[in-house]
């Protein structure tokens, strides 16, 4: 596996060292910042060449796939469990009882629903019944994904809350290194544009203009709403799937079964129970609150300004807003 990893790292070289550079060492590729190489063993690489990897490697979409898309720490986790259980709730019981059936049950939603930008799907590129995730912004999807015309569903959620989730996480990651990563530098950063991934801001609006142009198949959610209204939201989701809920599944609870099963007390616990802890990335790192407006506690008035500002500017003309 690593040696499939340093052939991809090998293959783009040259392709990277051409590209900008900013001060933390991100590339800057296709108007986004990525950082570079791969974590071994990880499941989210999102670095550069997974992205020219994904690019290049997939080529087969099928038009009846379906795509998660998010910038990390938008709720990504959430949604791919959302969707897994909506597309699979008649092969899988969704509750929880003496016999644990259910993949959400036993599994990370990541194991679910793999990542096409991350060294596992890249160096084994089957993928589970057409449901899969992606953090790589709309403009630069692999063609097939657009050409295929495959539904995609994008989770976005207040800038604010984004950074702070991402800090949490990058410092958890970071653990046994170095020092933290201060919420200073990491605010300068994100709110610059040069976090990877970044511009936050610009990864929503590629998706959120495709959502406006192409609404069957591109469906924007947003992580405050599904906080808010989860039933509605799932229900919105479930028809975008191609699964609507039937009035007697409405009537029956089923709606809120699986709502109960991807909420964050039930999946935190799948994660802690500790198949993955030696891995690099463990799966409880993706539970931290999951709240709406954390961010509050940790920003400053002023920081809270400057992001709400560009928010503002960024998104002016446009229907969306946190
Ligand atoms: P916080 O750090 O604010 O708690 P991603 O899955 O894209 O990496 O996003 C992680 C964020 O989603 C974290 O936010 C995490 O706690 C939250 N999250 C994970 N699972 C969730 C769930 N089932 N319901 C609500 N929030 C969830």
């Amino acid at each position: 596996r690593k040696a499939k990893m340093a052939v991809i790292i090998e293959r783009y070289k040259d392709k990277v060292s051409a590209l900008p550079k900013n001060v933390d060492h991100l590339c800057r590729y296709q108007g986004f910042w990525y950082k570079q190489g791969f974590w071994y063993q990880s499941k989210a690489d999102f670095s550069v060449e997974a992205i020219m990897a994904a690019q290049d490697d997939f080529q087969l979409a099928l038009p009846t796939d379906i795509f998660l898309a998010s910038h990390p720490k938008t709720g990504t986790t959430w949604l791919k469990a959302l969707s897994f259980a909506i597309l699979n709730r008649t092969k899988f019981k969704t509750t929880s009882g003496s016999s644990p059936t259910h993949p959400l049950l036993t599994v990370s939603p990541h194991d679910c629903v793999p990542f096409i930008d991350c060294e596992s799907f890249l160096t084994n590129p089957s993928y589970a019944n057409g449901l899969l995730a992606t953090h790589i912004p709309y403009t630069s999807l692999p063609k097939s994904i657009i050409n295929t015309d495959c539904r995609i569903v994008y989770i976005c959620r207040d800038p604010k809350d984004v950074l702070i989730s991402s800090w949490h996480f990058l410092n958890k990651l970071n653990d046994d290194v170095s020092t933290p990563i201060k919420l200073v530098d990491a605010f300068e950063v994100f709110s610059r544009g040069m976090s990877p991934g970044g511009s936050y801001w610009d990864h929503v609006i590629g998706y959120y203009k495709a959502s406006l142009e192409r609404p069957s198949k591109v469906l924007l959610l947003k992580y405050e709403e599904l906080k808010k209204d989860p039933e509605k939201e799932v229900k919105k989701l479930a028809k975008f799937l191609g699964k609507p809920f039937t009035e007697e599944e409405e009537f029956d609870g089923s709606v809120q079964k699986i709502i109960e099963l991807c909420s964050f007390e039930n999946l935190r616990e799948v994660s802690n129970d500790g198949k993955q802890i030696s891995k690099v990335l463990s799966d409880s790192l993706f539970f931290r609150k999951g709240v709406v407006g954390d961010s509050i506690n940790y920003l400053t008035p002023e920081m809270i300004q400057t992001l709400d500002k560009i928010t503002k500017e960024k998104f002016d003309g446009l229907d969306i807003s946190f």
